[in-house]
Parts: structure tokens; sequence; C-alpha cells
């Protein structure tokens, strides 16, 4: 663990708080850009891309780089509209 990773667990799944995303849209509509802020593997940016903001520019940011092996769909596809960073 690096001294500043401030969450140690990286649990997180596909849609995890669907009812936040929901609320989310309707006060939040066709941002530009979305900051995912410990985003872990980045499941949660596949979330937003496929489920709730496919048209905007989904960002991840993780202190860990260790996790993006963890997923699959963003390794394998070249999903456009997301991109993910490790180690701030
Ligand atoms: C429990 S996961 C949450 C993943 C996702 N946001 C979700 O809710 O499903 C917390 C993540 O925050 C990351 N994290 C902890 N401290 C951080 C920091 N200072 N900067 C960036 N990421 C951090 C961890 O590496 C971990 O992957």
């Amino acid at each position: 663990m690096s001294l500043n990773q401030n969450q140690i667990s990286i649990a997180t799944w596909y849609n995890r708080y669907p009812e936040i995303f929901s609320e989310l849209t309707k006060i939040i509509n066709n941002p530009n850009k979305i900051l995912s802020f410990g985003c872990s593997t980045g499941v949660e940016c596949n979330t937003l891309s496929d489920l709730y903001y496919s048209k905007s520019k989904i960002i991840g940011l993780d202190i860990n780089k260790e996790v993006i092996s963890k997923n699959k769909k963003i390794i394998k596809t070249k999903i456009l509209n997301i991109m993910i960073i490790y180690q701030i």
C-alpha cells in the first residue's frame, strides 16, 4: 500500500450505486467530462459509460496501478471515451 492511499480496499463492481447514479443524471445532464476519483479497476468508468453517460469523457484516477489488470473489458476493448490514470 502506498502511504498516500487513503482507502485500502479496491472493492468495486459493475453498477455499484444505481440509485445514486440515476439521481445524478437528473441533476447533471450530459457533462463533457466526469472524474471517477479512486476508480480501482475502472469498472465504475465502464458503468458510467455504458449506462448513464455514454456521451461523456470518463476519466478514472487511482493511486494503485496494479488494479487495472483486473479490468478485462478496458484492457481487451479499446473504449474510446474512457481514460484511466494511475499513480498520481
Ligand atoms: C473501494 S475502491 C472504490 C472503487 C470505485 N470508486 C467504486 O466505488 O466502486 C477505493 C479506491 O480508491 C483508491 N485510492 C485510495 N486512496 C487514493 C488516493 N489518495 N488517490 C487516488 N486513489 C486512491 C484505492 O486505490 C482504491 O482503488
